[in-house]
C-alpha cells in the first residue's frame, strides 16, 4: 500500500473510532468498541502490520502517529464513559428523588417505664427519710409468705390473696410482706427498709393484674405508735401527690398487723366534690398499713415487750395509675410505644 494511502486510511480509522465511541449508546457498546479498536488484534494495532510497506525514514513516522491516533481515541472513551455514568446517574435521581427540605430523623430515644420512674419516685421519698433497700425472692415459700405472717393454715384470711402455688411446693409470692421477717431474721432492730418488688395472684381485670408491684415498708423502733406510721405517709403522700394532700386512716383487717388500717388520700381528681374516681366519697385508697402484730416480732426473733414496729404495702401500678391519670393496668405491660412515650422527661 503505498505511503499515502495508510496516512489517509489512518485518518478515516480516527474518525470513524471518535464518533462510535462518542455515540455509544450504553456500557456494553463501550465495551465492544474498547475490543474493536484496543485488542490485541484490534483496528490500532493492525495498522503496525503496514511498516513493512513503509521506507525506513516513514517507519517511525507511522508508529508516531498510530500512537496519537490511540492516545486520542483512548481519551474519547474515558470521556464517553463517564458521559455514559453520568447519565445514569441523573436517571436514578430522577426515580428516587431526594428531598433536601425534608427534617432530619432523629434517632429513637429511651425513657424510663413508668412503673420504673413511679418505683423510684418512691424509693427517693423513704431514702430520704433514713430508709434503705431490702429484697426477697419471687418465689417464696408459704412460710413467709403466711405463716409468719400470722395466717395460719387452712385459715379464711388466706382468702384474701389469690395464691399460684408452684410445683416444688413454694408459691409465687402474693405481696412484698414476706420480706418483713426475712429482715427481721437477718438484722437487729432497729430496722428501717423498703422492699420494692414483683408479686402475683390469680387476679385479672382492668384494675388487676396477675403480675404487678408493691413497695413494703417496715420500722421498727422503740416506741412506736400509729401516730408515728400516720405522720411518715402523711409525709409519703404529700411528697407524692402535692403538699397540700390530707390523708386519712381507716380501721381495717391483716393478719400481720394490730391494729390495721386502710389509707385513703383526698381526692385529687376533685377536690374531695365527689366523681367517679373516688366514687362519690371524696377520698381514694391508696395502701395498707398497721402496727406490726406481736406474733410477727416474734416470728423475726424480735421481743415485742421491748420493741414495736409499723408496716406498709403500696401498690406501684395503683399510684402510677393515679398520678397519670391511667383508667387500664394492662397498658403498663403492653410495650406500646405510644403509651410508653408519653412518659419521657
Ligand atoms: N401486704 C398487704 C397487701 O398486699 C399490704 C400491707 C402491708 C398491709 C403491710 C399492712 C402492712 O395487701
Amino acid at each position: 500500500m503505498p505511503s499515502e494511502q495508510v496516512w489517509s486510511k489512518l485518518q478515516e480509522l480516527l474518525d470513524d473510532g471518535l464518533k462510535s465511541i462518542g455515540s455509544a449508546a450504553d456500557e456494553n457498546a463501550l465495551v465492544a468498541l474498547q475490543k474493536r479498536f484496543f485488542g490485541k488484534k484490534g483496528e490500532v494495532q493492525a495498522y503496525m502490520q503496514h511498516m513493512k510497506e513503509l521506507t525506513p525514514d516513514e517507519r517511525p513516522k507511522l508508529g508516531a502517529l498510530v500512537n496519537q491516533v490511540r492516545d486520542k481515541l483512548e481519551a474519547r472513551f474515558v470521556e464517553a464513559q463517564k458521559h455514559l455514568e453520568e447519565a445514569k446517574m441523573l436517571a436514578d435521581l430522577k426515580h428516587r428523588r431526594v428531598d433536601l427540605s425534608l427534617p432530619g430523623r432523629l434517632p429513637m430515644r429511651g425513657a424510663e417505664h413508668p412503673l420504673q420512674k413511679t418505683q423510684r419516685e418512691i424509693e427517693d421519698i423513704f431514702l430520704s427519710m433514713g430508709f434503705e433497700i431490702a429484697r426477697g425472692p419471687q418465689s417464696e415459700w408459704d412460710y413467709f409468705n403466711f405463716e409468719a405472717l400470722n395466717f395460719p393454715e387452712d385459715h379464711p384470711a388466706r382468702d384474701m390473696q389469690d395464691t399460684l402455688m408452684l410445683e416444688n411446693g413454694s408459691l409465687l409470692r402474693t405481696h412484698t410482706s414476706p420480706v418483713q421477717v426475712r429482715t427481721m431474721l437477718c438484722y437487729e432492730p432497729p430496722i428501717r427498709i423498703i422492699a420494692p418488688g414483683t408479686v402475683y395472684r390469680r387476679d385479672d381485670d382492668v384494675t388487676h393484674s396477675p403480675v404487678f408491684h408493691q413497695i413494703e415498708g417496715l420500722h421498727i423502733e422503740k416506741g412506736l405508735n400509729l401516730t408515728h406510721l400516720r405522720g411518715i405517709l402523711q409525709l409519703f403522700a404529700q411528697s407524692l401527690f402535692g403538699k397540700n394532700t390530707k390523708i386519712r386512716l381507716r380501721p381495717s383487717f391483716f393478719p400481720f398487723t394490730e391494729p390495721s388500717v386502710e389509707v385513703d388520700i383526698a381526692c385529687i381528681f376533685c377536690g374531695q366534690k365527689g366523681c367517679r374516681l373516688c366514687k362519690q366519697t371524696g377520698w381514694i385508697e391508696i395502701l395498707g398499713a398497721g402496727m406490726v402484730d406481736p406474733n410477727v416480732l416474734r416470728e423475726g426473733h424480735i421481743d415485742p415487750e421491748v420493741w414495736s414496729g409499723w408496716a406498709f404495702g403500696v401498690g406501684i401500678e395503683r399510684v402510677a395509675m393515679l398520678l397519670h391519670g391511667i383508667s387500664d393496668i394492662r397498658l403498663f405491660f403492653e410495650s406500646d410505644l405510644r403509651f410508653l412515650g408519653q412518659f419521657r422527661r
